[in-house]
């Protein structure tokens, strides 16, 4: 038998979408983060951002399906994300990960690939 992939372990779906949503509520509210996102309505933004988080961590491939390669960093370009954004980014992400009360082992596994991805994704290292 196969080793269930990490999406099976936390819980599927549901999890994820979970992590998202209170990922999001932190930003709708974020004065530095919140007028980066181009549209009005967060949901859609929302919803790439599960998608992704599921396929990359062994769920379906809907991302790629419909959105293509996900090419983050170039995809990111066109936003300024620098240390403050970045730090700011993980404050929410570490709230809404902390709401999914997962076991150690698969919190830190999720966290440290969150902190590793908002790392690389930084574009500029100009002061605001
Ligand atoms: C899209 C900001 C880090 C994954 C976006 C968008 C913004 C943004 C403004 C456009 C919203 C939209 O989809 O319309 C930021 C900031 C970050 C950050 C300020 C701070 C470090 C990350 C990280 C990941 C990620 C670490 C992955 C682990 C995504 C994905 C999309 C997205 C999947 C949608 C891409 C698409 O299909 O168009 N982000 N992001 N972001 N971000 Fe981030």
């Amino acid at each position: 038998p196969q080793t269930p992939s990490f999406y099976d372990q936390v819980g599927g779906e549901p999890t994820f979408r979970k992590l998202v949503d209170e990922f999001y509520a932190g930003v709708a509210t974020d004065p530095l983060l919140r007028p980066l996102y181009p549209e009005e309505d967060l949901g859609p933004a929302a919803d790439r951002f599960a998608l992704f988080l599921m396929q990359y961590w062994g769920g379906p491939n809907t991302y790629s399906a419909t959105r293509g390669h996900p090419r983050l960093r170039m995809r990111h370009a066109p936003f300024r994300v620098g240390p403050a954004e970045r730090d700011a980014w993980l404050g929410h992400m570490r709230r809404a990960v902390d709401s999914l009360g997962l076991p150690p082992e698969q919190e830190a596994e999720l966290w440290n690939y969150l902190a590793r991805a908002a790392y690389f994704m930084v574009n500029t290292l100009d002061d605001e």
